[in-house]
């Protein structure tokens, strides 16, 4: 069975662009791949994090993997500081990456385009962190969203790097991103992408947002005045992206939506939208109630951990003889 691995960083509530471009597709993957799905909390702390904030929403995240639907039997779900190999190998790996390849990063790069003060180190090196995330465990596919490809990019390059400089040691992993739905831009300004670090609440769909609250998001969404409903990337962002929305979630395309669209107002669109989006938060929400009321979480993480742990353990013991880090 091949191996997919992926992380979510739940530096706030997760959003309706994770579980699209990312979370969905780990619980469409379980049945047929062998899926490790972790919590990037390491990840989270590159940008200050209120103490109390973080926790909660760590456990939220949890919470909503499981209530997305996936399932502990299948798949291997953990806390990243619960296997503590991911920051030793990201230690490691930052010392095969060059400065100029994270310099390139396009995340790094738009923070310091904005002029953003005090950035950390641990944000600079974090795809060297990311890199050893993947890398310790040999995954065949990474799914993320468009955004995080360029890091799997880099994997890829300091695994090949890795592998050459000493002996074959890493599986080179593909990113994996869906056609439709890998980057769900904002509902306020459809040329940017929806994200828990928005500056206004009614451009981002949080999977624990009030389903009401939710379809009044896409009922205020940013469109355009052509008054004709058309699956136009390019010169309707705005109306693309929430056909992609809707598309994600009913297993459609936007071009079929656009089709069954032609000639209604954008209103009906939108209200078609907003009903996918409130369902689909109502059955998450519904199972997430269960899984905190049923306090499940501590015993998944446990188990995730002893899982992901074999396996991590014998990747960074191998890593460390082959680097020489070890007296014989
Ligand atoms: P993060 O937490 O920013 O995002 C988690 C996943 O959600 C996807 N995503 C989106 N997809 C479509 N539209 C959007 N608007 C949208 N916003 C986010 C992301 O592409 C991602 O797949 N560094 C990673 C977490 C990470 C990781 C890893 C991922 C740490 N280690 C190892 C894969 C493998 C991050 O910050 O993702």
């Amino acid at each position: 069975m091949k191996r997919m691995l992926s992380g979510i960083k739940p530096t706030g509530q997760l959003t309706l662009g994770n579980y699209i471009g990312a979370l969905h597709h780990f619980v469409e993957y379980q049945d047929d791949y062998e899926m490790i799905a972790f919590i990037a909390n390491l990840h989270c702390i590159t940008v200050y994090q209120d103490p109390k904030e973080l926790s909660t929403n760590l456990r939220d995240a949890v919470a909503l993997y499981l209530a997305c639907g996936l399932d502990p039997e299948k798949a291997t779900i953990f806390l990243q500081t619960d296997v503590k190999q991911h920051a030793e190998l990201g230690y490691i790996l930052a010392c095969y990456t060059y400065l100029g390849e994270l310099n390139r990063m396009t995340q790094f790069k738009d923070k310091t385009a904005k002029n953003e003060q005090n950035l950390t180190a641990g944000l600079f090196t974090y795809p060297c962190l990311m890199a050893a995330d993947i890398l310790l465990y040999d995954p065949d596919y990474v799914p993320v969203g468009d955004d995080q490809k360029q890091h799997v990019e880099l994997t890829r390059d300091i695994a090949i790097r890795f592998n050459n400089k000493y002996s074959p040691t890493f599986k080179v992993p593909e990113p994996l991103s869906a056609k439709v739905g890998a980057r769900i831009m904002s509902l306020t300004d459809p040329t940017r992408k929806m994200s828990k670090s928005e500056h206004s609440d009614k451009g981002c769909i949080y999977l624990l947002d009030d389903p009401a609250k939710a379809k009044k998001k896409i009922m205020g969404a940013v469109t355009d005045s052509f008054g004709e409903i058309k699956a136009d990337k390019v010169n309707q962002p705005g109306l693309y992206n929430l056909m992609e929305i809707a598309a994600s979630l009913n297993g459609s395309t936007p071009e079929k939506i656009a089709e069954e669209f032609a000639g209604k107002g954008y209103g009906e669109l939108k209200r078609y939208v907003g009903d996918a989006v409130a369902t689909t938060l109502e059955g998450i929400q519904a199972r997430y109630r269960d899984i905190l009321a049923n306090n499940v979480i501590d015993e998944v993480l446990k188990q995730g951990a002893e899982k992901a742990t074999l396996i991590a353990a014998k990747k960074l013991d191998e890593v460390t003889k082959k680097i020489g880090l070890e007296i014989r």
